[in-house]
């Protein structure tokens, strides 16, 4: 087959032929890396049309709104598999057997316990830290603690990090909490599913036997898994910047979770929530859309609006179908955050600078009342977002660190000063 090419001119001079790399599905690229020689960058602050690496494990059609994990369609993922299926498979890259599942399953229990001097190490925070601030820390401190998995060159090494960073989020995450919330900390019970244990953490007292409601496992279970991974999201790109100087899973984790903490990221659906009990009532939504289309107000509709998504977000399409479930379960329909929140999608999506931008509500526009629903604070939410997240992360650095790399190196247009003299005194 033809190699096919882009030739590129400037000021009407042939500069280069650039190659062009096809890709399985989704849009080709135009290889660009020999442009430097030729005395020229490309320029795309905010890479909205840069692509950073090549990779099998997520693909995303924007426009389409489809989200594909090894080429499986997340609303298929969401009704057939579980969080820690999806796990082997954005690993491994197939779905286990049910041999292999019955031992990820054992692994990832077996590691879900954390040494007792991270205790100490959360002791160090205030009382009223933020549990982003916290998990951020100590995942960063993780690798003082496995010296025994740190060459990054040992696949063995870097699965065995895998798993440990999968199983011990979850503990290390309700630790967090109980640290906020001045309560005694409790250790995994490995006889528990991972959701059912993280809620175990979460909400169980040493004081009495605490039982898990199987629709809020469910619940817990598919938001786990609907934030598993998403391509090259900024966090994401984070942890692989990180990984391509060298750095331990357990450094470029930590720089994921520092990224993912924005409210232009992960962080919105805590905003989502906070926003949502600032709007209060239906008759004030029409005062709020009106300042998240004022270019002068900084104010902007947590939850709507994605880089990819110019459709709706396959997620949040799942995620409210999840939202309807649980608040009924829980006798809840009548939520008015719920109802609320309903409510300002459907005169968002109405609204002709919505739908002239194509900002549909994403992932985090309902993630937020799920949680809440189930008893989540709101300080939580986003260490939600990064224990589920955490397998993208860590599948991603180790689908790079397997294949040849280079460290991450951006360029610049530089406007500064030209050189100058030092003043003579
Ligand atoms: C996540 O990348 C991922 O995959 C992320 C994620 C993942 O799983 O990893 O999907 C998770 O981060 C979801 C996004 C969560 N963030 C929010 O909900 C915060 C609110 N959304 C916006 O901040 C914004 O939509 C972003 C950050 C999500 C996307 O920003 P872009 O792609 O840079 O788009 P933009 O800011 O250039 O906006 C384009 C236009 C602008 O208007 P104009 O300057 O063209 O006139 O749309 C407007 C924006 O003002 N706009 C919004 C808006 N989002 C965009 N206006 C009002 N409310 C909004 N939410």
């Amino acid at each position: 087959m033809t190699k096919r090419s882009a030739k590129l001119s400037v000021d009407g001079k042939a500069v280069i032929e650039l190659p062009i790399h096809e890709g399985s599905l989704g849009y080709d690229v135009i290889d660009i890396g020999r442009l430097g020689g030729n005395g020229l960058f490309t320029y795309d602050p905010g890479f909205s049309s840069t692509a950073a690496c090549q990779s099998d494990i997520t693909y995303i059609d924007g426009e389409n709104g489809v989200l594909l994990h090894r080429g499986y369609p997340i609303e298929v993922l969401a009704e057939k598999s579980d969080y820690l299926e999806v796990c082997y498979l954005l690993f491994e890259g197939n779905l286990p057997t049910a041999d292999q599942k019955v031992d990820f399953e054992r692994t990832i229990r077996y590691h879900t316990m954390v040494n007792r001097s991270i205790e100490l190490f959360i002791s160090g925070f205030r009382y009223d830290a933020h549990p982003m601030a916290m998990l951020c820390g100590l995942v960063g401190a993780m690798s003082s603690f496995y010296h025994d998995s740190l060459d990054i060159t040992d696949q063995q090494q870097r699965t065995i990090s895998a798993h440990r960073l999968i199983a011990k989020m979850p503990t290390m995450a309700a630790m967090c909490h109980k640290h906020y919330i001045g309560q005694p900390y409790v250790y995994p019970d490995n006889s528990l599913s991972y959701a059912e244990n993280f809620l175990h953490m979460m909400f169980g007292t040493p004081c009495e036997e605490y039982e898990v409601h199987p629709a809020l496992t469910k619940a817990m279970d598919r938001i786990f898994l609907l934030h598993a991974d998403h391509e090259q999201n900024a966090s994401t790109s984070t942890v692989r910047l990180a990984g391509s100087s060298g750095a331990n899973p357990f450094a470029c984790i930590a720089a994921g979770i520092a990224a993912l903490w924005g409210p232009a990221h992960g962080g919105a659906n805590e905003a989502v929530l906070n926003m949502l009990n600032e709007i209060g009532d239906e008759k004030n939504i029409p005062k709020y859309l009106k300042r998240a289309k004022d270019k002068q107000d900084p104010f902007r509709l947590m939850g709507f609006g994605h880089r990819v998504y110019k459709n709706h977000d396959p997620r949040a399409t799942v995620m409210r179908e999840s939202c309807d479930e649980v608040l009924s379960v829980l006798g809840l329909e009548n939520d008015p955050l719920f109802k609320l929140a309903k409510k300002l999608e459907q005169i968002a999506l109405e609204d002709d600078y919505f739908v002239e931008k194509k900002l549909y509500p994403n992932v985090d526009f309902y993630s937020g009342i799920i949680l809440k629903a189930i008893g989540i604070p709101v300080e939580m939410f986003t260490v939600i977002f990064a224990t589920g997240r955490t397998v993208g992360w860590i599948s991603h650095w180790n689908e790079m660190i397997s294949n040849p790399y280079r460290i991450g190196r951006p360029r610049q247009l530089y406007t500064g000063a030209k050189t100058r003299e030092f003043p003579e005194v």
